[in-house]
């Protein structure tokens, strides 16, 4: 059977992975009266631009934007760091799964990785763009699969910027992201660099080529109702370096090292619409066809306190096409697509 979203009455104290510690990441409501996602109409597509290149306007509309979230009362699902903590919701185990009070509700590590952070994301957006009354408000990605964008984007840099974290590697702040970073590898030489360019390239290009015939190692294994997860795909695993990149060294690597804390960096967000690029970029390449044609995918649903402050249950089959929600990525090269193996 398909996982089903958590029984809100039910939240309990989740737990902090890098240090054991007992944390509080429920909602703020325990009931809602739970509606059915409806994918809006496409009047327009909204376009997902690289942060690298945003616009000065478009740069002050999102800090403006961000600035609003962080400025609603602390218990608003909507406040900023309510937001966040919904990653560590449904991460470190503030709920059990229904009808199983031994498994934790998880969606890291099989084939819900994709859909659940798709949905996250999506609602992030189109709250922000409520606040700000523009519903073509769309959120930036950080392009880490093209050479100019292997480096922390600059807009949120800036430490005068609402997008700003001081819970960072600080060395990195200006040094070239390498895949095959590990917590406190040193950072590439400037002879170095070109060279780790190419070799990025590659493994972007060896995680489309390698996996194309097989969703579940791009994605994720399958995890039905009851299970523990135990698969991540390739694509979650690649994710993961730029969460250890981004993190500081420090245990227990708040922010972004840590996925208790990761979604209260402004930047996971981009990070994550860049992963949900290459899914769709993925699915484009397999033509647009479902990854995996089984109700226990299709049918899994997640609720999310949406832009119209109502709770939504949301099922991965209403989410496997972006211009179904109503957004789509900016055409880009794909500069992977030119390296060879
Ligand atoms: Cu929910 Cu980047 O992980």
């Amino acid at each position: 059977a398909p996982v089903s979203p958590p029984d809100l009455s039910k939240c309990q104290l989740a737990t902090d992975s890098a240090n054991g510690e007992r944390v509080n990441c429920c909602p703020p409501y325990t009931t809602a009266n739970v509606v059915d996602f409806i994918p809006p109409r496409k009047e327009f597509l909204r376009q997902r631009k690289a942060a690298h290149k945003l616009s000065h306007d478009e740069i002050r509309k999102f800090q403006t934007a961000i600035q609003k979230l962080k400025e609603l009362p602390a218990d608003d699902p909507w406040n900023y760091m309510q937001q966040a903590t919904i990653h560590c919701t449904y991460c470190n185990g503030a709920f059990d799964q229904v009808g199983f009070d031994d498994v934790l509700l998880q969606i890291h590590g099989s084939w819900l990785f994709t859909p659940w952070h798709r949905y996250y994301i999506y609602f992030w957006e189109k709250i922000l763009g409520k606040l700000i009354g523009d519903p073509t408000f769309s959120i930036p990605y950080w392009n880490w699969d093209a050479p100019d964008g292997m480096y922390m984007p600059q807009p949120y840099l800036d430490t005068s910027s609402t997008l700003y974290n001081g819970n960072r590697n600080l060395d990195h702040y200006s040094a070239l992201l390498d895949l095959d970073y590990t917590f406190g590898a040193p950072n590439p030489t400037p002879e170095q660099e070109e060279e780790i360019k190419i070799k990025n390239l590659r493994k972007v290009y060896n995680m489309f080529t390698e996996t194309i015939g097989s969703p579940a190692l791009f994605l994720g294994t399958p995890l039905r109702a009851g299970d523990a997860p135990d698969g991540a795909g390739s694509l979650e695993n690649m994710h993961g370096t730029l969460h250890q990149w981004t993190g500081p060294v420090a245990i227990p690597r708040h922010d972004m090292g840590n996925f208790y804390t990761a979604a209260r960096d402004t930047m996971f967000f981009a990070h994550h619409a860049n992963v949900d690029r290459l899914w769709d970029t993925y699915s484009d390449l397999r033509g647009n066809k479902a990854e995996f044609n089984d109700p226990d995918w299709l049918e899994a649903s997640f609720i999310f306190y949406d832009e119209n402050r109502k709770v939504v249950r949301c099922k991965v089959k209403d989410c496997l096409i972006t211009e179904n929600l109503g957004y789509t990525y900016q055409t880009e090269r794909h500069p992977w697509k030119d390296v060879k193996k």
